[in-house]
C-alpha cells in the first residue's frame, strides 16, 4: 500500500473491493469537483462478493480506521456488497456520516413497463437482509429477476471491457434477465457500470440500464453540506491500494 503524508481537514473517504467504486467517484466529482478525496480499493481482498459477511464487517473497519486517521470525515462505500454487509455496523460504531449504496429497485419499478426489472448484483448483495427489505418496500407490484454478474468484478479488474471474452462473460448474466422479459436492469455492483456499453450490446440496445451512482452522489453533497463538511480548496485525489495499484491507476488515468 502506498503511505501518504496526513492532510488535514476533512476529506472525502471512498472505498471498494477494488477499482469499482470508481464509477460513483467520478459521478461525485461532476457535483463536487473542488472537494478532497481519498480512494481506497482493497484489491487484495477482491472479490468481496462471495466472502463471509464477518469477513467483510473486519475489512470496512480496517479500512473506516485508515480513512479516519488520513483525515477523513465522511465515508462513501462505493460498494453494494460492503454497504450490504457493513453499513450498519459501521453507522453503530463510529460517529461519522456513512454513505452507502443502495441498487436502484425503486426508479427500475417506477420505469418499466413490461413489469420485469432484472437485477445484477454480486451474491453478497443478493443475499443480504438490506437487499430484500429494498426489494420488498419499492418492487412489490413488479416482477424482480436476479442473477449474479458472473466474473464481471475480474473483467474490470483486468480492465478487460470490450473483448469477445467480456462479451461472453457479460451474455451469459444478461440473457437470462432478457429471457424473463426484463426492460430494466438495474446495476448492483460498482464495478458492472464499466461494462455498461456491453450490457447494452448483449441486450441489443432494448433495454435501461440503471446505475445508481448519480443518487449516491446527490446524497452525499446533501450529507457533508448538512454536516458542514464541504471545503471547496480541491480538487484533490489520492488513490490507495491494498495490492497491485495498476487497474486502480489505469483507470483514474481513463475516467
Ligand atoms: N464493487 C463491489 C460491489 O459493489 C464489490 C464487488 C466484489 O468485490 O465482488 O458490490
Amino acid at each position: 500500500m502506498w503511505e501518504i503524508p496526513y492532510i488535514r481537514g476533512a476529506m472525502i473517504g471512498i472505498f471498494d473491493s477494488g477499482a469499482g467504486g470508481l464509477s460513483v467517484y467520478r459521478e461525485i466529482v461532476k457535483i463536487l469537483p473542488k472537494e478532497k478525496y481519498i480512494y481506497f480499493s482493497d484489491n487484495a481482498h477482491c472479490p468481496y462478493g462471495e466472502k463471509s459477511k464477518e469477513f467483510i464487517i473486519d475489512r470496512a473497519r480496517e479500512i473506516t480506521d485508515f480513512l479516519i486517521s488520513k483525515g477523513c470525515s465522511v465515508i462513501v462505500i462505493a460498494c453494494n456488497t460492503a454497504t450490504a454487509a457493513a453499513a450498519a455496523t459501521l453507522r453503530q460504531e463510529y460517529d461519522i456520516p456513512f454513505i452507502g449504496m443502495e441498487p436502484a429497485v425503486k426508479p427500475a419499478a417506477l420505469s418499466t413497463k413490461s413489469g420485469v426489472i432484472g437485477v445484477l448484483a454480486t451474491a453478497g448483495t443478493l443475499g443480504a437482509e438490506k437487499y430484500h427489505n429494498t426489494k420488498e418496500k419499492f418492487a412489490s407490484g413488479v416482477t424482480v429477476v436476479e442473477h449474479v454478474g458472473k466474473g464481471f468484478v475480474e473483467l474490470v479488474e483486468s480492465l478487460d471491457t470490450d473483448s469477445p471474452h467480456a462479451e461472453q462473460v457479460v451474455r451469459e448474466s444478461v440473457e437470462p434477465l432478457l429471457e424473463a422479459g426484463a426492460d430494466t436492469i438495474v446495476l448492483g455492483c460498482t464495478h458492472y457500470p464499466f461494462l455498461m456499453d456491453m450490457i447494452k450490446k448483449v441486450s441489443g440496445g432494448k433495454v435501461e440500464v440503471i446505475d445508481p451512482a448519480p443518487a449516491v452522489a446527490r446524497q452525499l453533497k446533501k450529507i457533508a453540506k448538512e454536516n458542514d463538511l464541504l471545503r471547496d480548496d480541491g480538487p484533490f485525489l489520492e488513490a490507495l491500494s491494498s495490492g497491485d495499484d495498476s487497474t486502480l491507476r489505469n483507470m483514474i488515468y481513463h475516467l
